[in-house]
């Protein structure tokens, strides 16, 4: 199984690279946001919950979270592998992840983390505010606030990974088609 970590802070291009990786590989995408977002659209307790704390830039509880990404695994038993986009993102989440998947006799393959500085950051994700309608990216306060949780909150599992000797950086600015050329050339290492 090839089951990789993409990491980096909000609008690294984890999303953008994680479509590269599941066409080029054959992969399952799961992005934590992304579920989150559903649970929203749909209405659902979790969702409304969830919606709250998104809404002011803050991470949900890991349980939440942990418990998501449990149920996909097991709904995706045939995968060849996964991309896990936006999760883990506390150092419980990566020993929950880890335990989970020993569980099923697997592992992570790699983390990838994608560097992108906070100035860049911020323009994309204000640029894509304007036509996302995504609360979180309207406002620069709201904005800081996920690269602050990012920062203190997610930065640390990158040691996770890097006791694992299983983290890789690549430069997360440039071309789309760029990034994913050094991108593949970690996984094809792998
Ligand atoms: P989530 O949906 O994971 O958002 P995020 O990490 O803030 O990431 P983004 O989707 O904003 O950015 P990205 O890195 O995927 O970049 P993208 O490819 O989209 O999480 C949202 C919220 O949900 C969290 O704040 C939290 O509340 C909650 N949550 C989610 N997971 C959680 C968890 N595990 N635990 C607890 N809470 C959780 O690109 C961004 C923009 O840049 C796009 O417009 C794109 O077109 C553009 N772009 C991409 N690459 C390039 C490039 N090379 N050059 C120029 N522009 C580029």
């Amino acid at each position: 199984m090839l089951n990789i970590v993409l990491f980096g802070p909000p609008g690294a291009g984890k999303g953008t690279q994680s479509q590269n990786l599941i066409q080029q590989y054959n992969l399952v995408h799961l992005s934590t946001g992304d579920i989150l977002r559903g649970e929203i659209s749909n209405g659902t307790p979790l969702g409304l919950e969830a919606k709250k704390l998104m809404d002011q830039g803050l991470l949900v509880p890991d349980e939440v979270v942990i418990g998501m990404i449990s149920n996909k695994l097991d709904s995706n038993k045939d995968a060849k592998g996964f991309i896990f986009d936006g999760f883990p993102r506390t150092v419980a989440q990566a020993e929950a992840l880890d335990q989970v998947l020993a569980s099923k006799n697997d592992a992570i393959s790699a983390m990838i983390a994608l560097e992108v500085n906070e100035v860049e950051l911020e323009k994309r994700l204000l640029i894509r505010g304007k036509d996302s309608g995504r609360p979180d990216d309207q406002n620069p306060e709201i904005i800081r606030k996920r690269v602050q949780e990012y920062t203190s909150k997610t930065a640390p599992v990158a040691n996770f990974y890097k006791a694992q000797s299983k983290f890789y950086s690549v430069a997360g600015i440039g071309t789309i088609d760029g990034i994913f050329t050094a991108i593949k050339a970690v996984v094809e290492k792998l």
